[in-house]
């Protein structure tokens, strides 16, 4: 064979035959959430949200590989491109919107406080002193920020969800303020007689949302496209039902 046509025939291999893009699309989550996302002890990665993006996928006829980046490091990922997209039932904010692009929402959601069983607490500000855990970066931080002002010396901002709630159990935090399905998840699973969930009537309603890099419309455009035929054919209804269902 002429070298050159070698050369191509070789350089053509691996490449997908619709321009370029990928079928694996790489998907970057803080597997630290759950229902929504956990990684078990065999490091698979598990929950509704990955249910969700695999149904996304499918539709779409693309495949998906999920990995564990952590919650910080995942805006990160997306933006250098390491991962295609992101999805870690993280919720739509002005301040996202202007680093990154996200899908039509998928999931509502809302602030919740944990607290013990015997607290009387029914409002975040009646909480003004008290130690107060957050994941860092998270709309529940935003939260406490908003009510105690953004060096409130209480805040206890940690990597992960999970850490915080540890250090509830252990009484170094008076309360822990994160989203309602997963403080329910953990009321389920555990703890039930010690700890309960409140919620403050004055948090604002919240909107979970996939995000990709700014301006790669391409995938956002499949993205919502998938998202809307799982949700008219009854694909996301069952996932749904599987983790919230009764
Ligand atoms: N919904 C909240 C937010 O967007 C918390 C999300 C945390 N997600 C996670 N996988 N740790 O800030």
């Amino acid at each position: 064979l002429p070298l050159l046509l070698m050369v191509t025939l070789i350089s053509g291999c691996g490449q997908s035959n619709d321009g370029g893009s990928k079928d694996v699309l790489e998907i970057g989550t803080d597997a630290a959430y759950p229902p929504f996302e956990k990684q078990k002890g065999n490091g698979e990665i598990t929950g509704f949200d990955v249910d969700i993006i695999k149904a996304i996928a499918k539709a779409e006829g693309l495949k998906v590989h999920v990995q564990h980046t952590g919650w910080d490091p995942l805006f990160e990922a997306v933006k250098r491109g390491k991962v295609d997209a992101g999805i870690s039932a993280m919720t739509i904010n002005p301040e996202r919107q202007k680093k990154f692009d996200f899908s039509k929402p998928y999931f509502d959601a809302k602030q919740t406080i944990l607290l013990p069983k015997s607290s009387k607490i029914k409002r975040l500000k009646e909480l003004k002193g008290k130690k107060i855990g957050v994941q860092s970066g998270t709309t529940g931080e935003a939260v406490v920020q908003k009510t105690f002002g953004k060096t409130y010396q209480g805040l206890k901002g940690y990597e992960d969800t999970p850490g915080a709630i540890d250090d509830l159990y252990n009484g170094r935090v008076d309360a822990v303020v994160a989203d309602d399905g997963v403080v329910k998840d953990y009321l389920k699973n555990r703890m039930k007689n010690q700890f309960q969930m409140v919620e403050d009537p004055s948090f604002e309603p919240e909107y979970y949302g996939i995000i990709v890099k700014k301006g790669n419309k391409e995938l956002l455009d499949k993205i919502n496209a998938g998202l809307k035929k799982i949700q008219s054919n009854g694909t996301y209804d069952e996932i749904y039902t599987q983790y919230f269902g009764e």
